[in-house]
């Protein structure tokens, strides 16, 4: 059964004409009474549909945008020549990139037009943005759905464009399908995840042919491929939910209740106490970024970088009241524990693969060397000739007796931005980039891992998936909206320039490309085999690479400032480390570990 709210529609037909109620903020409270429900999906009655429809996406774009009743004023100003210009079908029922018909003179501007005519409306508000908008394409998949990790490039270049409307509302509406009911064979997912992705469903409302109603429908991982469950939904929505305080100034949002209480079930799920030795993040292959099987299940650095990430940003939100005391001594707890071990065993380097290649192994002992008995012959050929000699990074997963030694990009980058790596290894981490230029940007930035899995290892670690062929999507394709993430950690670091030359990579060909999803070959030359074209995450990821050049200072907003009491207690677990042999410093210990 679902649950039917208030608004009465009073739009005559679907396409135009809405009047809406002012119920941006008013419908709360009756929310929270619906979390509690058993209900499966939630229905707002509405006047029309904003959203792109699958059939008729941009005829119906076009008519959205000017029925809003709280979108800022910037958002309609820019709005309008999008929906005069570009997208016009050709002959062969594909469309043109709009910057090559209507005469736009930037990638930039095609690229904002593109990214506002993937918002997704629900009741008439912009709650995100379509993760492709491929008119080209036969088969949608769940393309035609918000995803939440899609979403943050694209909520960030609205937030620095100074329209905030779309994030607050993608915040709070995600916010409420947090616990929704959802179940897999009878089994549910654990309280506090945030769904992979929604989709907003247009039907007719029950015995009246003259009304609609919105649908807002999650899907966390039940209806996607492989039925992953999306580890990091939750993390990235804490990581846009600080972005949109510090960047507005409005902590209304992050204080409210029900916000507080979305944070602290993702951290509960998160802290969960379960059967693990390390501080790291137990997760099943597919959890993050790469959604399908690519031998990532464990701990793998992505979601560790992002989780690190969260529980900073958490700790900054959190109220301070008695409810959380608990909480912020386990987030404390965890963050020194987290960073010692991810910076400790992750971290890679000439000289650490050296003494990882002379290692003893089967040491039974609490002062162990060999922690993780590595055996010294699980180092590849390949990274024994590519590791160079100045640069380092983390590796991708770490296991009883298993290094992943792949080089994820996002994880990497994440780990500068979060200062999860110390700022000698995120220097490291960039001059890796530039040593290995060639392999990781190459003609399209941003290879997404490091080499590709070819052969018996291929067929086994991926199940033989067709498309996750080598140097193709997850398995060592370029992904464009990496870029972000790339300018982000150059900027934190004091080295734009490097972002600067890939977004010159890129836009020898984005446009021209039409916004690829990802592309194939070891040095990106193809547009993926199955890429969507449209791809929102890959326009976004240019925009925010070019806002945040352009105004570097606004990169603040993502970037985790390490605080000096972190510090402090890692150093301390450091001279503990029989390894090091550092002198002790006098320091006021503030975590129990
Ligand atoms: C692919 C990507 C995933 C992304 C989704 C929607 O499944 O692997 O990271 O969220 O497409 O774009």
């Amino acid at each position: 059964m679902a649950a039917t709210l208030s608004h009465t529609c009073l739009c005559p037909n679907k396409l135009n004409m809405l009047v809406l109620t002012n119920h941006g903020l008013g419908y709360r409270s009756k929310w929270s009474g619906i979390k509690s429900s058993r209900h499966k999906s939630y229905n707002m009655i509405t006047a029309c549909h904003r959203g792109p429809d699958v059939n008729d996406r941009f005829r119906s774009l076009r008519c959205k945008c000017h029925k809003i009743d709280r979108v800022t004023d910037a958002t309609s100003e820019n709005r309008d020549p999008v929906f005069k210009s570009e997208l016009s079908a050709n002959g062969n029922g594909t469309f043109s990139s709009s910057l090559h018909i209507s005469g736009i003179n930037s990638i930039e501007e095609e690229a904002w037009e593109l990214l506002r005519a993937s918002m997704v409306y629900y009741c008439g508000h912009p709650v995100g943005t379509i993760a492709a908008n491929d008119p080209s394409d036969s088969s949608i998949l769940n393309y035609d759905q918000v995803f939440i990790r899609d979403f943050i490039p694209s909520g960030i270049a609205f937030l620095l464009k100074g329209e905030y409307d779309i994030v607050r509302n993608f915040i709070l509406h995600t916010l409420q399908l947090q616990s929704w009911e959802k179940t897999m064979d009878c089994h549910s997912p654990g309280q506090g995840l945030m769904p992979a992705s929604f989709k907003v469903r247009t039907v007719p409302l029950d015995g009246d042919d003259s009304a609609t109603e919105d649908i807002l429908d999650p899907d966390f991982g039940e209806a996607a491929i492989g039925r992953v469950a999306p580890v990091d939904s939750g993390l990235w929505w804490i990581i846009l939910l600080r972005a949109y305080g510090k960047c507005t100034g409005d902590l209304s949002v992050q204080e409210r209740v029900d916000v507080q209480t979305g944070i602290r079930m993702i951290l509960k799920l998160c802290l969960a106490d379960g059967f693990d030795m390390f501080p790291t993040l137990l997760v099943t292959d597919g959890s993050c970024m790469i959604d399908r099987r690519m031998g990532i299940h464990g701990h793998p650095l992505e979601i560790q970088a992002l989780f690190y990430s969260a529980l900073l940003s958490a700790r900054e939100m959190l109220s301070r009241e008695d409810a959380s005391a608990d909480l912020i001594t386990a987030l404390n707890n965890r963050l020194v524990a987290l960073s010692f071990h991810v910076r400790e065993y992750y971290w890679i380097d000439m000289r650490k693969l050296n003494e990882i290649y002379r290692y003893k192994t089967e040491e039974y002992s609490y002062d162990a060397v060999n922690k993780f008995n590595i055996y010294p012959d699980q180092i590849p050929p390949w990274l024994v000739e590519w590791m160079p000699n100045k640069g380092g990074y983390m590796i991708g997963n770490l296991q009883p007796a298993h290094m992943d030694f792949r080089f994820f990009s996002l994880g990497n980058l994440w780990s500068i931005v979060s200062s999860l790596a110390t700022d000698d290894q995120s220097h490291a981490i960039l001059d890796l980039f530039e040593a290995k230029w060639a392999d990781l940007v190459g003609d399209m930035p941003l290879k997404i891992c490091y080499p590709a899995l070819e052969g018996q290892e291929w067929r086994i670690i991926t199940g033989s998936d067709p498309k996750n062929t080598p140097w193709s999507y997850h398995n060592g394709g370029s992904w464009p909206t990496l870029l972000w993430q790339l300018t982000v950690a150059s900027i934190k670091m004091g080295r734009p320039e490097i972002a600067e030359n890939a977004v010159k990579v890129a836009e020898r060909r984005i446009s021209k490309d039409k916004w690829a999803e990802y592309y194939d070959t070891k040095r990106g030359r193809f547009i993926g085999k199955q890429a969507r074209l449209f791809q929102t995450w890959s326009i976004a990821g240019y925009v925010v690479a070019k806002q945040l050049l352009a105004n570097p200072e606004a990169a603040k907003i993502l970037v985790n400032v390490e605080d000096t009491e972190l510090v402090n207690a890692f150093s301390c677990m450091i001279s503990a480390n029989p390894r090091r042999k550092r002198p002790r410093k006098s320091i006021n210990q503030t975590f129990i570990v």
